[in-house]
């Protein structure tokens, strides 16, 4: 097995040419909205979340999702596809570590689609074993209320404030029956970062569904839509939008609600609040001295060390047949072999 490479931390102009190759990367007309940057936000963000302040274990050291055991997390269903994405910048860069990269490409994609700038830091090293990855479990369920958010949330060291702006990133990308069990988008132009998110949280009208797999999501159709629609010759249905419960939990509860009600009214204080409160998150796992050097344990021993490049596919983890809802495994196995046809054909 190739052994992992230790680099010296990159550079700006190097990071400008991967900075490049993200934004690139990012229209992928056969792929969900046709971009990839929601995904790859999501990447970022779970790999992140994992953080807990009280042990100062998880976070964004290390990459760990390249493992089994945290990339066979039900919670991190379907983020194989932003990992293959990713692969291809990684083949051209070698140098880069792949927790450098989960991170910096969701801050180019922020902004790409956008959205604000976001300080970004470099400098985390690849794990070389699993040893340092936290237990499964950590990553929020979209099924639950209030208090589990704050439990999850809490533990990673956000208040109510940073827990409703990081919220704010549901304005992308959708939902995927074979990937959570909730399927939709929340807004309607879901590869636009905006405050639409909150808006619609506080103005449509949202009704509980279940769905046919048995999971229950909310849901708004804009009747008046349909009826326009229906006039239309050929006219598709227009798609409902959705709302997870946790995110209706937001303007239930009332130490939520006024932030809602907050960056549903003003986008930039929203786009000022998410950039630091999404640079705050990157960070967590995180420590570094006085000149910004990182001086976690395995950073310390090993410098900034990248592991050898995985492979260009989306491959399902192994052993991802108890997926969240008990029903990941054959869809994702399907969607893979999609994918990796459409690799075939086309170019990534
Ligand atoms: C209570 C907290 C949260 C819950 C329960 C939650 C849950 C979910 C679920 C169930 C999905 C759909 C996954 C799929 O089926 O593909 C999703 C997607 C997404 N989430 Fe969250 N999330 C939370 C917080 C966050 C945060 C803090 C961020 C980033 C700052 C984020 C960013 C995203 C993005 C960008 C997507 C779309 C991914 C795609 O289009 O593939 N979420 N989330």
């Amino acid at each position: 097995m190739a052994q992992p490479q230790t680099n010296p931390t990159p550079s700006s102009s190097q990071l400008d040419h991967v900075a490049q190759a993200v934004r690139d990367l990012l229209h992928q007309p056969d792929y969900d909205d046709g971009s990839a940057g929601p995904v790859l936000v999501r990447l970022a963000w779970h790999s992140a979340g994992t953080y807990d302040a009280a042990s100062k274990t998880g976070g964004s050291n290390g990459a760990g999702m390249r493992y089994e055991k945290e990339g066979g997390d039900p919670a991190n269903a379907g983020l194989q596809h932003a990992r293959a994405f990713l692969e291809l910048i990684k083949k051209k860069f070698s140098w880069i570590t792949y927790a450098d990269l989960w991170t910096v490409a969701a801050v180019v994609a922020i902004k790409e689609m956008g959205g604000p700038e976001i300080r970004w830091r470099g400098g985390r090293t690849d794990f070389t074993d699993d040893n340092k990855i936290p237990p499964r479990g950590r990553l929020p369920d979209g099924a639950q209320g209030a208090d589990h958010i704050r439990h999850i949330f809490y533990r990673m060291g956000f208040n109510d404030q940073e827990i409703v702006a990081l919220s704010g990133a549901h304005n992308l990308g959708r939902c995927h029956s074979d990937r959570s069990g909730f399927e939709g988008k929340w807004v309607n132009n879901p590869t636009r970062f905006s405050n639409t998110y909150f808006k619609l949280l506080l103005v449509n009208d949202w009704k509980k569904k279940t769905l046919e797999n048995g999971v229950e999501q909310y849901v708004y159709v804009d009747e008046d839509m349909i009826e326009e629609d229906e006039d239309a010759e050929d006219a598709e249905e227009p798609e409902e939008l959705m709302m997870l419960p946790t995110d209706i939990a937001l303007i239930q509860d009332p130490s939520f609600r006024p932030w809602v009600e907050l960056y549903a009214e003003h986008k930039d204080i929203f786009f000022d609040h998410f950039a630091k409160v999404f640079a705050k998150l990157l960070e967590l796992g995180i420590k570094r001295d006085r000149n910004g050097n990182i001086v976690n344990e395995e950073n310390q021993q090993d410098g900034y060390k990248s592991a050898p490049k995985k492979s260009d596919v989306a491959t399902a983890p192994r052993d991802q047949n108890k997926g969240q809802l008990g029903h990941e495994a054959k869809p994702l196995q399907e969607e893979n072999e999609k994918m990796r046809r459409r690799k075939e054909g086309a170019k990534l």
